[in-house]
């Protein structure tokens, strides 16, 4: 049984995105100069705004959608490692867009999704933008780590299990 086309088709466009912002955002913030530094800033908060609107799609489809279990030989520990892992996962496809929308609404930076403005209702807020930021950045480094964890688990199944998950999520 594999997962519902939507979702996988969602898993792929989210797992994509959410690469390609890592990248866009760790070498714009220090490697880019304006104005093509700008270009990229307004690029990654469109892309990061369409992570967000997928984000909330997909956590819908999951909930009511019939999911393949997961193989009875995945041992008790694996499900949970997998199950806390998925979880972090998509608390970062929310939180990541979330940090990033009040880190410019409170530092008085518009926020536009291909040109189509979108409302800042938090007030300017130094403070706020700067913790908003830090978080922003941590966030960077969890997806990170939990991507190389999830990949790592789907090699530990694929090698040493002989079960290739991806027939599941393809
Ligand atoms: C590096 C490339 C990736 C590979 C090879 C991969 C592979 C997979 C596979 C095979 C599954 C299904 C596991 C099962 O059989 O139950 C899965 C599920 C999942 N993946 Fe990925 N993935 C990748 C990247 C990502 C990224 C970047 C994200 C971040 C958003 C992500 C988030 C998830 C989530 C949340 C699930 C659980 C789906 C659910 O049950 O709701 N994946 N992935
Ligand atoms: C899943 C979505 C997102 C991901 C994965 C992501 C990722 C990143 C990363 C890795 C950085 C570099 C952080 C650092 O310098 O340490 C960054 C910077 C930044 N992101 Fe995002 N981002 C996302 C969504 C957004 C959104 C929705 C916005 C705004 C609406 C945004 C605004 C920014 C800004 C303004 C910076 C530059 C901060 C600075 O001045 O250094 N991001 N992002």
């Amino acid at each position: 049984m594999k997962y519902p086309l939507t979702l996988r088709v969602l898993h792929w466009l989210i797992a994509l995105l959410m690469i390609a912002l890592l990248i866009i955002g760790f070498t714009m913030a220090e490697l880019i100069k304006p104005p093509l530094q700008y270009n990229l800033f307004d690029i990654h908060k469109s892309l990061g705004v369409t992570v967000w609107g997928l984000a909330f799609l997909r956590i819908v489809i999951r909930l009511v959608s019939d999911v393949p279990p997961m193989p009875p030989q995945v041992r008790r520990y694996e499900r949970t490692l997998a199950k806390i892992v998925y979880a972090c996962l998509y608390v970062l496809m929310i939180g990541f867009p979330l940090s990033g929308y009040i880190m410019s609404s409170a530092g008085g930076h518009p926020v536009a999704w291909f040109g189509v403005n979108i409302p800042l209702i938090i007030e300017k807020n130094k403070h706020l933008s700067h913790l908003a930021w830090q978080i922003h950045s941590l966030f960077g480094y969890a997806l990170l780590g939990l991507i190389t964890l999830h990949f790592l688990g789907f090699l530990k199944h694929l090698i040493f299990d002989r079960e290739n998950l991806l027939k599941r999520m393809w």
